[in-house]
């Protein structure tokens, strides 16, 4: 029984050493010293390429070594082959510590004393509590849930957009096209989580910023091409949105000369929000392939017509 590991490569180490320890009768793999490759059954990747997995005859399952899962090109994957997307606490957590301190230094206007340190000006901005900001999660899955749940410790009002309906208590929920307009006009600090498909593609747009309140913020942790960057600029030069942070960009790395690097209210990071950590999704993939080879379900298992 053969993995093999093609993703991140500094962190293949832990991966193996976790394999090793835990699973001696599984072969784990890293790449590029994959071996024989028609004795792979499991891949773990973040790429994984048409000619790739036309490659591996006998893959039986295609993990993702991140929580998206919008870079495997689906028709590449034969349909037997079941996709799942990485769900495992790192990956929770490191959102939830990103946006909450995104949404903390919006809140506490931190970006503002930044450029006030700059010229030595002492100039205290009024402090509203937290109650009298709302925040606008689009994206109720696992990490919009996670997220949403620690910030209601902090007392913001909180509201959630999805696709299909979703409950969820202290979040006043919306759901599909319609109700986008009304979650957006009272979204003060707006958080893309959304996965990337086909009607998310562009979705953070002129429509959606007009429909913010003025002053209002947003927060991309989603992917790049979620974002119309251009609608992005012109609401904040017409002073319609305050600020942006974003850690997902199109393409990626951001090239030296994209205007987002120099733009006074935008705030960019280089897709660091969150990464998967070998310590908690090692035990997590390998439980999934102790459930695959059971016949029980996967964690994370995707529905290849919905697209996540
Ligand atoms: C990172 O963006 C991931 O999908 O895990």
């Amino acid at each position: 029984m053969s993995i093999l590991y093609r993703s991140d490569a500094p962190r293949a180490a832990a991966w193996a050493t976790f394999f090793a320890e835990n699973a001696p009768d599984l072969d784990f793999r890293v790449w590029p010293d994959a071996g024989n490759l028609d004795e792979v059954e499991y891949l773990i990747a973040w790429q994984a390429p048409a000619d790739f997995i036309a490659a591996l005859p006998r893959l039986k399952v295609l993990f993702s070594s991140g929580a998206g899962i919008d870079h495997v090109d689906f028709s590449a994957v034969p349909e037997h082959i079941p996709i799942v997307r990485m769900v495992e606490p790192g990956i929770i957590n490191g959102m939830v510590e990103y946006v909450s301190l995104s949404v903390l230094a919006l809140h506490r206007d931190f970006f503002d004393y930044v450029e006030m340190q700059a010229t030595g000006a002492w100039d205290p901005l009024e402090v509203p509590p937290a109650s009298a900001r709302s925040i606008g999660v689009m994206g109720m899955g696992v990490l919009g849930r996670a997220v949403l749940e620690r910030l209601e410790t902090y007392g913001f009002r909180l509201r959630g957009w999805n696709r299909s309906p979703r409950q969820m208590a202290q979040v006043e929920c919306f759901a599909g096209a319609d109700q986008l307009q009304p979650f957006l006009a009272g979204s003060d600090i707006l958080i893309c989580l959304l996965p990337l498909t086909e009607t998310t593609a562009g979705i953070l747009d002129h429509k959606v910023f007009s429909a913010l309140p003025r002053g209002a913020s947003v927060i991309n942790v989603g992917r790049g091409p979620h974002l119309v960057d251009g609608d992005l600029i012109e609401a904040l030069d017409s002073q319609h949105l305050s600020r942006a942070i974003l850690d997902v960009t199109d393409p990626e790395p951001l090239p030296p000369e994209h205007p987002f690097w120099r733009h006074p209210r935008v705030f960019v990071t280089p897709h660091v929000a969150s990464m998967t950590q070998p310590q908690t999704a090692a035990p997590i993939l390998l439980d999934n392939i102790r459930k695959h080879q059971r016949g029980e379900p996967l964690l994370g298992l995707i529905d290849r017509e919905r697209g996540y």
